[in-house]
């Protein structure tokens, strides 16, 4: 696996792939790797020749008094999960690398930027947005595969790469969750013990409401709260529980039939989100 440090080496690596015919995938990340993420890496190694995974703490994502600082960064560990995935090159920039003095520019997905996570993270998904674009820029890959454990995230990719006529396949890949239900996730490993025993509950109030839904039997409006009522209950301090569309996250009617319930909710200092989707005819 080659390791790469500077956009210039980077580009004569897949210049020379480019020349023996190669297709290429890309899986961007911000490191700390759990098996989430290497799950993106196989697919993505499924789909094509050549892989590069990008291992950037993006600092243009993280509000003020976030965690950029604390994120954990475990440099060795990752190289060696992404080795024994079948990686061809990581790409691991300096943040002066990416960020240029006097960068102007930063891409913006309005409306749905600005729900759900969103709302309670004000530049978070433009800060996703500028440096997913960037690193398309760099990589420029055929595909990209991307986790629809954080489904806003991917909704704000896809929507990107289509108004800006960006030539990346985007592929999306189911969430990869412990035995307990909980969805992996870098952020878990800021859970204390007792934490841990609670967090898988955050999987299985998502799945009743979903169960609730399918039933019938209580309005969206019902649903949503009982769920934020039973979060509160254990623990958690919910930011939103919400059941919107699939296609675009307005708030789910009671007509629409491909839906995701969006949760985010904190437990101690640790911020958890998490999601269902499912279609209402499919299941009928
Ligand atoms: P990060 O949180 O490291 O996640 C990188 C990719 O892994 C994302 O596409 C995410 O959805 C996916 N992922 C995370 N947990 C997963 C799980 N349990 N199962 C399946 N996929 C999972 O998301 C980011 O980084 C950043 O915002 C990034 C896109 C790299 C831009 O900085």
């Amino acid at each position: 696996m080659q390791i790469i440090k500077t956009v210039n080496d980077l580009r004569q690596v897949i210049k020379e792939w480019r020349r023996a015919g190669e297709t290429i995938a890309f899986v961007p990340t911000m490191g700390n790797l759990h098996a989430g993420h290497l799950l993106l890496a196989k697919q993505a190694k499924l789909h094509a020749d050549r892989v590069v995974v990008s291992i950037f703490v993006n600092p243009t994502q993280f509000g003020v008094g976030e965690d950029f600082d604390s994120y954990p960064r475990t440099e060795q560990a990752d190289q060696d999960k992404l080795v024994s995935v079948g990686v061809d090159a990581v790409f691991l920039p300096a943040v002066e690398t990416i960020y240029t003095p006097g960068a102007c520019t930063a891409v913006t997905v309005s409306e749905v930027s600005d729900l759900y996570c969103g709302a309670f993270r004000p530049g978070h998904f433009s800060g996703v947005a500028t440096v997913v674009c960037k690193l398309f820029n760099i990589v420029q890959p055929d595909s990209a595969f991307f986790g629809l454990k954080d489904f806003q995230q991917l909704t704000v990719i896809k929507l990107m790469v289509r108004d800006l006529n960006i030539p990346v396949e985007i592929m999306a890949v189911d969430t990869v969750r412990e035995p307990t239900g909980l969805a992996m996730s870098s952020r878990n490993g800021y859970l204390t013990r007792e934490e841990k025993g609670i967090a898988p509950v955050l999987y299985q109030i998502l799945c009743e409401a979903r169960d609730a839904i399918l039933k019938g039997s209580q309005s969206i409006a019902v649903i949503e709260q009982s769920s934020l009522d039973a979060l509160k209950r254990v623990g958690f301090k919910p930011d939103y529980f919400v059941v919107c569309r699939c296609v675009d996250l307005k708030k789910a009617n009671a007509e629409d039939t491909d839906l995701v319930i969006l949760v985010a909710a904190r437990l101690g200092k640790t911020r958890l989100i998490d999601n269902v989707y499912f279609s209402k005819e499919s299941c009928s």
